[in-house]
């Protein structure tokens, strides 16, 4: 298979990892270590309707701790919702942010602090390296097995004037501490599940198969795949498996470590397009468009894809038929986890053009193993629905 070691890289994750099942009672004790008084929980309200940031409410009030909650996320969060958490924070005078949820919040959560800390609106920050300098210290706690959001230095916003999703990467809006504790994703739907899971799948086989790609991203990425494809079916089914629900945890942190330090691609440019018009749910647009994208790209993926089919438990020595056998095994989970469909999501005929120019414009598309311009989007759109 090709090998990047020739090429020279850099690697940093400057997010320290508190890794276990109950890990979240440390909450406090790493609060105190970051400096911080009163920390201000974004989150969205289905979080708070679960009943899940309760976990978090009582570990800081049994110890005496002030706090303040942002629940207005909304799902593929938009430019307005960073501004009101980053209002919420200067008005409370909060010290430091825990970001508690999936993707949404954390996302959410990166872009306030620059706002809290440099002013402006919030997509004054999109593009690379805008945040002039350090912000409030900040914990992400995620609640799915999904976004990798915990540990990357990037945010994703609506841009709400136009419905397009915009990146902002700066190292200092990584994450001071990711606590990742399992037990916070038992009581995740089975469709959520679902969704998320095949998201944090998209990342790490984008990340694997991108044309940025560096070695230790490599070995997070495969090592994901493993525990993503071996675990996905049986945590959709029996949520309550707490080794499942680890191991998807896992699986989504190492993905996120993985895509952070090469690229996603295709599948992304396109769920972003669809997530920014239709407000679609991002795991869901992915989980259609994995398996087509993939399909699309095999010719100039083989020895990647084969690599992909192997993690997944491929014994299978030719690397064509590996790679193959890759795209199937993909298929094969997304039928197998009963995902909607792209006409479900409310996908016409005639938005195809211009969710195909969306894609186009996106940053990763460039990272896609085999070329996509407009019609080969269209093509695999087209195919999709
Ligand atoms: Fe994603």
């Amino acid at each position: 298979m090709n090998t990047n070691l020739m090429q020279g890289f850099s690697f940093i994750l400057p997010t320290r990892i508190d890794y276990g099942v109950g890990q979240l009672k440390k909450l406090t004790e790493e609060l105190k270590e970051l400096g911080v008084k009163k920390p201000l929980i974004i989150t969205d309200k289905g979080i708070v309707k679960m009943g899940l940031v309760e976990k978090i409410t009582s570990v800081l009030e049994d110890n005496h701790y002030e706090y303040i909650i942002f629940d207005e996320v909304e799902a593929n969060p938009k430019d307005y919702n960073v501004e009101k958490a980053a209002e919420k924070a200067l008005k409370s005078h909060t010290d430091g942010v825990i970001a508690f949820g999936g993707g949404s919040p954390i996302d959410t959560a990166k872009n306030a602090l620059a706002v809290i800390g440099y002013g402006g609106k919030a997509l004054d920050y999109m593009g690379r390296d805008k945040v002039k300098g350090p912000v409030q210290p900040f914990i992400t706690i995620p609640t799915t097995s999904g976004t990798g959001s915990e540990v990357t230095f990037s945010s994703v916003i609506t841009d709400s004037s136009r419905n397009f999703k915009m990146t902002m990467k700066s190292l200092h809006i990584a994450p001071k501490i990711a606590i990742i504790d399992p037990e916070l994703t038992l009581s995740l739907p089975p469709e959520i599940t679902a969704s998320t899971g095949v998201d944090a799948l998209t990342h790490a086989i984008e990340a694997y198969s991108a044309k940025v790609s560096e070695p230790i991203a490599d070995a997070c990425a495969l090592y994901a795949i493993e525990l993503i494809s071996t675990n996905i079916r049986e945590a959709f089914r029996n949520g309550s498996n707490i080794q499942a629900r680890a191991a998807m945890l896992m699986g989504s942190t190492l993905a996120g470590i993985a895509f952070s330090h090469s690229d996603v691609a295709s599948v992304h440019c396109m769920a972003e397009a669809l997530g920014g018009i239709y407000d679609a749910p991002h795991g869901v647009c992915n989980s259609i468009l994995l398996p087509h994208v993939m399909a699309f790209s095999l010719q100039d993926a083989t020895d990647r894809y084969a690599r992909i089919a192997r993690a997944m438990g491929s014994k299978e020595a030719c690397d064509s038929k590996a790679a193959q056998e890759a795209v199937e095994k993909v298929r094969k989970i997304v039928s197998d986890l009963k995902l909607p469909k792209l006409a479900q999501l409310g996908v016409k005929e005639e938005d195809l053009e211009r969710l195909a120019e969306m894609s186009v414009e996106n940053l990763s598309t460039s990272s896609n193993p085999r070329f996509m311009g407009k019609q080969e989007y269209l093509e695999v759109f087209r195919k999709a629905l």
